[in-house]
Parts: C-alpha cells; structure tokens; sequence
C-alpha cells in the first residue's frame, strides 16, 4: 500500500487556539524539531495499521478502566465499542488507552486512598498524549470522582459515560441487590437469624451482573450528580450496566465528544459554579451518598470552588427527597432507569434548578428536561409535594466535637435518634474496634454513643468506610438494629443508620474527637445541626497536653505524598497541591 500524503509539515499545537482540532499533532514529544516530533509519532502508530486519512481527524480518547479486578466496570469491552462506533460515525478517530481503575472491594487499605492518584494519572494521560477530546469510562465509586477530577484540571472537552449499575438478583423470592441489602443479610447473621447456609447463598444473589452497586450508593450517587453537572448524555445516568440502552448512551457519548472537539466545548464551560449547585440540589433531592459531598467538593476544588458547607444545609432544608431508592427508600437502580431515570427527577426538580447550565450536548440543562418530553405515571420519584422525605437527604453538623463540621445522612438515620445524648464508647482506631466490638464483657447500652478514631483522611490513612460500625453483637443479638455512631471516616453510600461522618478536624490531626474518652457524654441534635462533646474546655486542653497527637508520617513512596498533603473531608480530601491557584469563591454564592 502506498502512502495516499506528504511528509507531514512542522505543526501549530492549536488545541486551545481557533481551527480545526490538533488531533495527531498535538502535545509533541520534544525533540527539538516539531516537523520530525510528528513525522515519527505518524511512524510508529502508522505501524499498527493507521492511514493518514484516518490520523487526520480529531482524536478522541477513551479511558479503559476495564480490569478484572473490577467487575463494576465488566462492560467496558462492549462499551468501548460503543463509543468507538459513535466516534467513527461523527467523523473522529477513537483511541482508548488504559488508566488505574478501582473498585471498592479490591483495594487496600481502602479505595479512597487511590483516588487522588487515580485524579492524577487520568488528568497526565489526557495531558500528554495527543487528544482533542475524551471519553471517561468510570462507574465504581472512586472512578467517576477521578476522573472527573482530571478532566477538571487537564481542561480538555469531556464526556463522562457510566458503566451503569448491575441487574438485581433473588433470593428466595425476595429481591435483592448490592450492597444495602449485603448488609442487612450480614447484619442478619451476625444476630443469628440466619444460618450459614442461607448467608452463603443469598452471596450468589446479590450481584446478578456485572455493574455498579444497585441501589443509591456512591456509584449511582456519582452518575447522577455527573448527569446533574452536565457531564453525560441526556439519561446517562440510569441504564444498567448490561443494557441496550446503556451501550446507546456509549455511542452517542462518542458522537458528543467528537462535536465537543470541533466546537471547543472544554470542561470548564460545563462545570460552573451553576453546574455544581445543581449537582448539590440532585444530590440532596435523590437521598444520595454522604460520599457523593466528598467527591463534588473535590471536583469543584479543582475548579477553584469551595463549597460552603452552612450553604449547603440551607439548601438542604429546601430541597426534598424526592427518589424511592435504597438505602432511604425502596427501589433500585433499574426501576429508577425504567421510571425515566434523571429527566423524571430533573423535572420535579426544575423550580431550584439553575437551568441555563451548560451541558455536553452544547444544550443547557433547561433544554435537555424539555427535549426529555412529558412525564409518565411511575412511582420511584415522587413530586415535591409528596416527597420520601422533607428535607435533602444530608444534614450539616456543628459544635465543639466538630469545630469544622461534620454531616449525617438524616433520610437513613432512625428519627429515634436524631435528638439523643449518651455515653461514649470509644475506639482508639479500626483495628481496636475489630478486636474489641463484639467482647461479651464489652461496657455497652443500646442508649449509647459508639466513637471511633483515627479513621480519617490522615488516620487510616484514605479515610476509608469504616463509620458503619457494627452493632456490638451482644446489642445485635438482642435485637438493636441502630445507635448513634460518629467518626471521621466514612460510610458506604449502601449504608443506613444514625451515623456522624466526617468530623472535621480528624483525630490523627489533632482534632477534639482525639481527646474523647469512654464515659463522656455528647449530645447530638439533628434538628439543632448540634454534635456537642459536654467536656469542658479546660479538661479538654489538659487532655490534649498530656497526650499530645503524633501525625502520622510515612519514610516514602505514594504514601508519604498522601499523609504530608492529603486536605480535610471539607475540603474533599484532594491532595493540597492539586488546586488551581486562583480561587473563584465559594458554592452556592447566595
Ligand atoms: Fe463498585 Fe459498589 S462496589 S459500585
């Protein structure tokens, strides 16, 4: 076969400037002589079988999260070949190229810890190897929020395509699904309603396919606050993993971003401070993950946006929870996809909507709900009217045990216990509530408050989801099923129950929750956002004197970037240095 052009000309790196996208010629390796960086890139890739004609479009990449060690992200195969055809068919050359993926059960000490490199290793690819445009294949709960991260800094035009969530599985008839019910099963066993027997099978059970967890965990959270933030198709959020619809979301994600290319469509014209205060409206109105404010301060931050978050409570006041899914509701992933998925929500929700929000489609977000068309009978999104719950699923905490905030997830939380003082009982770090918990002789009421330490973003370190602490077994086997539980940590967004997260500052820095001892009392008033430790200042200073707080510190490697420059939950735990220099305020701004 003959070459069908010429030796290729020095060229311009006009990714940011006016014309036609840079595709092959863009980001040089540096050689010292453009025209001879370029001449050998078209060598080598030409060397797999590429035409001139074909390197002469816009290049778009795709991120390959596929893994075995991820079976949230199965699909990714048939997904990749999706976006390959929507790409091919707007006239773009697709190039899809691997990155870290994580999944949340296959990654040591916890998936929180990578992150941020996750963040960092996304964001350098799409800087270094020649693309106009990107396709962000993401579904397990880290994935999206690194992703989303990167593509915040690297400031290319992006798309973000969800793996979608699994199918539900059965188990005697009951329906079940990952991971709400994962641990209500467990939770089941531990107080010995069920056997062995019947915990091994309902294991065969509850993820049915592969695909993200099936209820409103961290992954859906995340897919429909990159839906909110006008990040993904219309109804990108919704379809499971394993359908037909999901693999159209695949194709036409591939269309966007090639359009997205040619019409300079970069990330930050879609990600606003209105994209990120719709965003917190999705996420309060869907019952969403407590994570889900991690990850949103996070991409925000790398936008230049703090999120106030007093701002956010007040909002959360405003907005109810309209979505029936679990673990605040009923239903699953699926039913809220055959329901309408986000347009049914985003409708509901239109009044607190900023709706002149930019999306992918190059549409604001007003004109996707309209295009979306009339609303249905279903019964997963109520009306506003009607709501699962008054107020957003997620309240703001303050007081004297959490002098930077903490939250709690009101809509999962037992109402019992929302206005309760009691009695701490504490745990130094994970390891000792391991060994400690489930003690016969272990000092512990059902009116009792259990504290754990040391579990946030420095502690652990990655402040992994560890605040779901169990019920001590003598409490569970006698039937208590809730108590108040309070960490710097985290919990799983398949979690329930009256649990504070997130204290701020963590133990591990020196905050007051490293100086709480067993028999303290504390207070915690959800109606009043109170979390108060009734120690006096005084006694609370002479603990802190006599055990001073040693940071912890690593001699190397990843570990020691992450423990020196790890920020605060209230900061989304990114990485200090990973913030743009110029600050653009604080969301919401009224
Ligand atoms: Fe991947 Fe739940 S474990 S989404």
């Amino acid at each position: 076969m003959s070459s069908n052009d010429s030796t290729p000309q020095a060229p311009a790196d006009n990714a940011a400037g006016e014309g036609r996208p840079a595709g092959m010629s863009k980001g040089l390796t540096s050689y010292g002589d453009a025209g001879f960086s370029l001449f050998l890139r078209k060598a080598f890739i030409k060397g797999a079988g590429y035409t001139d004609r074909a390197l002469d479009r816009p290049v778009i990449g795709i991120t390959n999260t596929g893994s075995a060690y991820n079976p949230c992200h199965g699909n990714a195969p048939q997904l990749i070949e999706a976006v390959k055809r929507g790409i091919l068919m707007a006239g773009g050359l697709p190039m899809d190229f691997p990155t870290i993926s994580i999944h949340e059960s296959f990654t040591a000490p916890t998936s929180m810890y990578l992150r941020n490199l996750m963040s960092i290793d996304t964001e350098e690819l799409l800087r270094a190897q020649p693309m106009d445009a990107v396709v962000l294949i993401g579904g397990c709960d880290k994935t999206v929020p690194a992703q989303l991260m990167g593509a915040a800094s690297a400031g290319l035009p992006a798309v973000q395509l969800i793996t979608g969530s699994m199918l539900t599985g059965s188990h005697r008839s009951e329906r079940v699904g990952a991971c709400t019910d994962c641990r209500r099963y467990w939770a089941k066993f531990r107080a010995e309603e069920i056997d062995a027997e019947e915990v091994a099978d309902v294991n065969n059970q509850l993820v049915a396919s592969v695909g993200t967890c099936s209820v409103m965990g961290t992954a859906s959270t995340m897919a429909c606050i990159a839906e909110a933030l006008g990040m993904t198709v219309p109804g990108g959020a919704s379809p499971p993993a394993v359908t037909a619809d999901r693999m159209r979301a695949a194709e036409q994600s591939g269309v966007l971003a090639v359009e997205a290319a040619r019409n300079r469509l970069t990330i930050d014209k879609i990600l606003t401070a209105k994209a990120f205060e719709n965003a917190m409206r999705v996420l309060l109105a869907i019952g969403g993950s407590t994570n889900g404010i991690v990850h949103l301060t996070a991409i925000a931050g790398r936008m230049g946006y703090d999120i106030d978050m007093r701002a956010l409570d007040r909002m959360g006041r405003e907005t109810p929870v309209l979505l029936d899914l679990k673990p605040s509701g009923q239903h699953y992933m699926e039913d809220f996809h055959h329901a309408g998925g986000m347009a049914t929500l985003l409708r509901e929700l239109k009044p607190l909507l900023h709706l002149d929000a930019l999306t992918v489609t190059g549409r604001t977000l007003g004109e996707e709900i309209e295009r979306a068309g009339p609303g249905f009978k279903q019964d997963v999104v109520r009306s506003a009217a009607n709501p699962i719950y008054r107020e957003g699923g997620i309240a703001v905490l303050e007081g004297n045990l959490a002098p930077g905030g903490a939250i709690i997830k009101q809509s999962a939380a037992n109402p019992a216990l929302m206005e309760h003082e009691g009695r701490a009982v504490v745990f130094e770090n994970a390891a000792d509530l391991a060994a400690r918990i489930d003690l016969p002789d272990l000092d512990v009421n059902a009116d009792d408050i259990l504290v754990l330490k040391n579990i946030g973003p420095k502690g652990a370190p990655g402040m992994p989801e560890a605040g779901y602490m169990p019920i001590p077994l003598k409490l569970a086997k006698a039937g208590v099923k809730d108590m108040v539980r309070i960490s710097d940590g985290r919990m799983s967004g398949t979690a329930f129950g009256t649990i504070v997260l997130h204290v701020v500052p963590e133990s591990a820095v020196g905050g007051p929750l490293a100086f709480v001892q067993n028999g303290d009392r504390i207070r915690l008033s959800v109606a009043r956002r109170e979390l108060t430790l009734l120690v006096a200042d005084a006694e609370l200073a002479r603990r802190a004197s006599a055990n001073p707080v040693k940071v912890p510190t690593a001699e190397r490697g990843y570990r020691k970037l992450f423990l020196e420059t790890v920020m605060q939950a209230d900061k989304g735990a990114d990485f200090d240095f990973m913030r743009p220099a110029q600050a653009r305020g604080s969301i919401p701004s009224r």
